[in-house]
């Protein structure tokens, strides 16, 4: 049965000042009445597979736990990062968990903070890949771009994959030719304008012991350290303890720049590396005009949440946690009102929020 990895360690500081340190992205209700970690647990009930695990910072350990059980969703422990090490590492001590334990499954590796609308098609599309990552391929998920956006990673359509006979079930998967993450803007133009280029979805499925057998040829550093830290796992209650000091040593890098890009461009065409086209209404929701996009709008195309009056308003998200917040004349902006910070935007600026965050962290 799949293991699907939640990874929810992430720090979303772009949806500042909804988003803080000590309550991130992940664990806020941004639309509906569940948490984005919560909504992603939710919607693997169309897949059969095993329990799936967390793995978050150790900090947030109680936001966890505490959203599990209020949703009383089955999980199969909750993994505690001390340090953060990006996901790389995350996904490397989930894999050697599972193959301590004496299986080797194929891990679904999920975001915890993605909007995903048509929750069918997501979990036929997984189903579909399954013979893929059961074959041994490691398989990423790709989403038709719509905009040169540069905080994603490209993923390059190759070849359609010749189906075997055990793959027969399985849905469209094609080599991957190249997979460039985060490019510049230009770059991010150039591939929107060729057709040929997916937006990584962040969503991974691959055995176990393939990810381990990648990460160790491409960054045996980061092998080593995790296989290190989880030499002697404690567990306490929900909780699986690691070993700090040689997760400390660990290097912080993504899946994405330590085994994607190293995997997927190399001068001969290898084809370990697949890409399933995935459209589900997937949005990563990083930034507040991303979650406008992703949100239900008024027939102005204003997204609001909390007590909000808008006139001769068009086109803003506008989220007020605390207070009354009422606009007159707005136009593509972004209001955020909460109990000790605002943010008024521009669209058009919402990236840079980021910088706003790393001023605060400064001045602390
Ligand atoms: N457990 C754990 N530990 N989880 C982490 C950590 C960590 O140290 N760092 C990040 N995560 C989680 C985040 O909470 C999020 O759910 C996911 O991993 C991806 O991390 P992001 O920081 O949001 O990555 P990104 O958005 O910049 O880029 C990734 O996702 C894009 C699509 O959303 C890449 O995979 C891109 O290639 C991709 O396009
Ligand atoms: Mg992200």
């Amino acid at each position: 049965l799949i293991l699907p990895i939640i990874i929810a360690g992430g720090s979303g500081t772009r949806l500042w000042p909804l988003s803080r340190q000590c309550f991130p992205k992940q664990f806020l209700t941004l639309d509906g009445d569940h948490s984005m970690l919560q909504t992603t647990m939710q919607r693997l009930a169309g897949i059969a597979h095993q329990p799936p695990m967390v793995l978050c910072n150790e900090e947030h350990r109680f936001a966890v736990a505490e959203q599990l059980r209020a949703n009383q969703l089955p999980h199969s422990g909750i993994m505690l990062e001390p340090v953060s090490r990006n996901t790389a590492p995350a996904i490397a001590l989930a894999a050697f968990h599972a193959i301590k334990n004496g299986q080797d499954p194929v891990l679904l590796v999920l975001a915890a903070d993605h909007v995903i609308r048509d929750e069918v098609s997501f979990c036929q599309t997984v189903l579909s890949a399954n013979a893929f990552a059961q074959a041994g391929k490691l398989v990423t998920f790709g989403i038709v771009p719509t905009s040169p956006q540069t905080g994603y990673g490209y993923i390059k359509r190759g070849n359609a994959f010749a189906q075997t006979t055990d793959l027969e079930a399985s849905s469209a998967g094609f080599i991957i030719d190249k997979f460039v993450e985060k490019p510049d803007i230009d770059t991010a133009q150039a591939y929107l304008e060729s057709g040929e280029y997916y937006w990584n979805s962040g969503i991974f499925m691959f055995k176990a012991s393939v990810y381990l057998t990648e990460l160790h040829r491409h960054r045996p550093d980061i092998y080593s350290a995790c296989e290190q830290a989880l030499a002697c796992p404690l567990m306490d209650l929900d909780f699986t303890r690691i070993d700090k000091h040689a997760f400390i040593d660990c290097p912080a890098e993504s899946i994405d720049y330590a085994v994607m890009e190293p995997l997927c461009n190399t001068v001969s065409p290898n084809d370990k590396a697949i890409v399933v086209p995935m459209d589900c209404g997937w949005s990563d929701v990083g930034t507040w005009s991303a979650l406008w996009e992703a949100s239900s709008k008024d027939t102005h195309g204003n997204a609001m949440r909390g007590d909000v009056i808008a006139h001769r308003t068009k086109n803003s998200y506008i989220y007020a946690q605390d207070k009354l917040v009422t606009t007159l004349g707005l136009e593509n902006m972004v209001v955020v009102e909460t109990k000790d910070a605002i943010l008024i935007a521009k669209q058009s600026e919402v990236q840079h929020v980021k910088a706003i965050v790393e001023q605060l962290d400064a001045e602390q």
